[in-house]
């Protein structure tokens, strides 16, 4: 039976006759960019103007059902161009025969099928590749199908459960597809350099970003290069998209990181003295017995550190144990190794049926991330047939960070920002103002600069100790604040970490002149200009001086977050405003003058959050 197929024709009659053209249409090279897509028909708008089948069989259990003169329409969006092919419908229909066309926005066909009478609803047929293919342009487009009762049997139409595509494009995913991210390729990045052109020593970006399913960690690293920089401007404007939606909640889904809990054992024994118990592969736990009513436990661990960019292992912890229904009371001596070497002196408690649950407190800077850490727990009990609720570590409760004024005018504000436990503690930043004042130990700093069209002031500005500068435009009319998204880290960093940094130790202010000249660890130093204006904030960076390599050593670097299309603090990068390469790409290196920083998709993480560009203005000529 040849008609079960698809035509490659406008003309439904010419193609019941011949079926042999559809090879011809079948040319199409597969490349591995290529991504397989699914779009079921089922949908809340579907649901509402067409009769839905619950079918077994059917995606989700349910299928649409098209009618003559009931055309199914479904929005289609794309991330970038590309080339678009449906590889297969999956429908069903009953006993009846008819015809079914596709077409693509204003009719522009895809294929057209003939089904042939079907047995039953239950049972779902594929078409397989539609004939034509597109060149779609981003953004929404609608696919339509149209049911062509041709023999006029009142046939009562197909139930259509999938549609899938083939789209030339490596990023593309099924929420794009259904048009629940949206993406546009509307971006338009002009430099801005006056007009120095290409006498400019060129600087290139390295990608060494890695992929996170955490939306709080910045796995976007992107360290810029030019061995002769002299200055260059950080620029921070409103995203290219168009979104109205301020969403700026953070979001730990998949962050365990940023738990409290560093390894917890539920629900043992500690008379099972044979087994080792292991938590996540950090952590393991084993027992034995040194007399009749003396139990020992072991418990070794590794936290990170500094060098995974994290405080774990400098913040003190919580050791909390729980025993179930105990008969005899039970001393439990804890012991933990020092950070010399050495075990702590025992800290001795006393559980009791009535006293079932203590923690003990370990302080801060005790623990490492260069070698394993141990706690040594001894419980002496007449009876040690002892059932153990819980046995966990936990991070110490943070203070609140604490945030001082340090200088208010009408033109400005600065907030000098002390956190309790910096990750790269001890060191901190002194910052000395022009009119004598100096304060020690800051964090970070933030500049709020008044909004010329009411009475308030708005954050623009951040700048961390580690390096870590944040920029935005005023806050736009109509809104109480806008989160800061991407950051760039200003000067030379270390890499003997995962997380970049500098460390800043001197910071100069001259707040009426929005001008602060940064001086770092390493002996270098630049100096930094704010300027804002009614859609961008901009940071200068002139008198650059660096000590270290400035061939192998960045002179900034972006960190930001990318998790999946539309989960983003930044997903493209656009060189000189020509090409956009995908910001997790594995493009190596990329030369160019001018670099944009951007999301092309709607973002459901800091939706406002800025778009980034950095221009090297000048460089020195040797
Ligand atoms: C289709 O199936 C129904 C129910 O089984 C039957 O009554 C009807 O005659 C069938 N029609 C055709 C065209 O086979
Ligand atoms: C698809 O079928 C509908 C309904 O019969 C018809 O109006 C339309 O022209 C057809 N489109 C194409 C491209 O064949
Ligand atoms: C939070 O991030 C996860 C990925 O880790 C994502 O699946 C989820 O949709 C995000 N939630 C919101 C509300 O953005
Ligand atoms: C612990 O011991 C009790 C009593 O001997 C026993 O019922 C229970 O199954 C044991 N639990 C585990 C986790 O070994
Ligand atoms: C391992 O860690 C994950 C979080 O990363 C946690 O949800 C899980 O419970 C841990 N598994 C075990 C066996 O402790
Ligand atoms: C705890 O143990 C005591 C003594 O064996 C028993 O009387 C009591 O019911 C137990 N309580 C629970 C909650 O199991
Ligand atoms: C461990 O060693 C350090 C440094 O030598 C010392 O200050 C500390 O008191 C020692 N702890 C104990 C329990 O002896």
């Amino acid at each position: 039976m040849p008609f079960d197929r698809l035509y490659p024709c406008h003309c439904v009659i010419s193609a019941m006759k011949t079926s042999n053209h559809l090879l011809l249409s079948l040319v199409w090279v597969y490349s591995v960019t290529t991504k397989e897509l699914t779009l079921p028909a089922y949908n809340l708008r579907s649901a509402s103007n067409h009769k839905i089948l619950s079918l077994p069989g059917a995606t989700g259990g349910k299928a649409v059902l098209v009618g003559h003169e009931e055309p199914l329409s479904l929005n289609v969006c794309i991330r970038k161009k590309s080339m678009v092919r449906l590889d297969n419908l999956r429908y069903s229909n009953n006993n009846f025969s008819l015809f079914f066309n596709v077409t693509f926005n204003s009719g522009e066909w895809m294929g057209t099928f003939y089904a042939k009478p079907g047995e039953d609803w239950a049972i779902f047929k594929n078409t397989g590749i539609f004939p034509r293919r597109y060149a779609l342009e981003p953004g929404w487009h609608v696919i339509k199908i149209y049911v062509i009762d041709y023999f006029s049997t009142n046939a009562e139409g197909i139930a259509v459960d999938k549609f899938v595509f083939s789209v030339d494009d490596p990023w593309m995913d099924n929420d794009i597809l259904s048009c629940k991210t949206i993406c546009t390729e509307k971006d338009s990045f002009p430099t801005k350099v006056p007009s120095v052109g290409t006498s400019v020593f060129p600087s290139r970006i390295e990608q060494r970003s890695f992929p996170t399913s955490c939306a709080e960690v910045d796995n976007v690293d992107i360290p810029l290069y030019n061995a002769h920089v002299d200055s260059f401007a950080i620029t921070a404007s409103f995203p290219q998209y168009k979104s109205f939606s301020n969403r700026r909640n953070e979001n730990t889904t998949s962050c365990p990181h940023l738990s409290p809990e560093l390894w917890r054992f539920d629900n043992f024994n500690l008379s099972s003295s044979s087994t080792e118990l292991v938590y996540n592969k950090t952590a393991r736990m084993s027992f034995y017995s040194s007399s009749t009513n003396e139990m020992i436990v072991i418990l070794r661990f590794v936290l990170e550190g500094q060098k995974k960019g994290s405080v774990d292992s400098k913040i003190g912890s919580l050791l909390t144990l729980k025993l179930k229904n105990i008969t005899t009371a039970a001393i439990v001596k804890m012991r933990y190794k020092e950070k010399w070497g050495n075990l702590s002196l025992p800290e001795i408690k006393e559980f009791t049926s009535d006293d079932l649950q203590y923690t003990w407190s370990i302080p801060d800077f005790t623990w490492t991330e260069d070698s394993l850490n141990y706690i040594i727990l001894t419980v002496q009990s007449e009876n040690l047939r002892i059932f153990v609720d819980h046995l966990s570590l936990q991070k110490r409760a943070f203070k609140p960070e604490k945030h001082v004024t340090i200088y208010r005018s009408d033109d400005v504000h600065i907030v000098a920002v002390y956190v309790e436990m910096w990750w790269l503690a001890p060191d901190r930043m002194t910052i000395h103002l022009t009119n004598g004042q100096t304060f020690e130990g800051v964090a970070y700093l933030q500049v709020y600069r008044p909004i010329p069209w009411n009475d308030g002031y708005s954050q623009v500005f951040v700048l961390y100790q580690d390096g870590n500068a944040r920029l935005i435009p005023v806050t736009p009319d109509g809104l109480d604040w806008i989160p800061f998204g991407t950051s760039v880290i200003l000067g030379q960093t270390y890499s003997d970490s995962i997380r970049p940094y500098t460390s800043i130790t001197q910071l100069t202010i001259d707040p009426e002149r929005w001008t602060m000249r940064l001086l770092y660890k390493d002996g270098g130093s630049l100096l930094l200009k704010i300027k804002s204006s009614y859609s961008e904030t901009q940071a200068y960076v002139s008198d650059i001086f660096f000590t270290r390599d400035t061939y192998t050593l960045p002179f900034a670097t972006v960190r930001s977050m990318y998790v999946a299309e539309g989960n983003t603090d930044v997903d493209s990068v656009k060189v000189d405003n020509d090409k956009t390469y995908h910001v997790m790409d594995q493009w190596g290196y990329i030369q160019g003058r001018s670099f944009a920083f951007y999301r092309s998709c709607i973002s459901k993480h800091l939706t406002l959050s800025p778009d980034i560009q950095i221009d090297v203005w000048k460089t020195k000529h040797k």
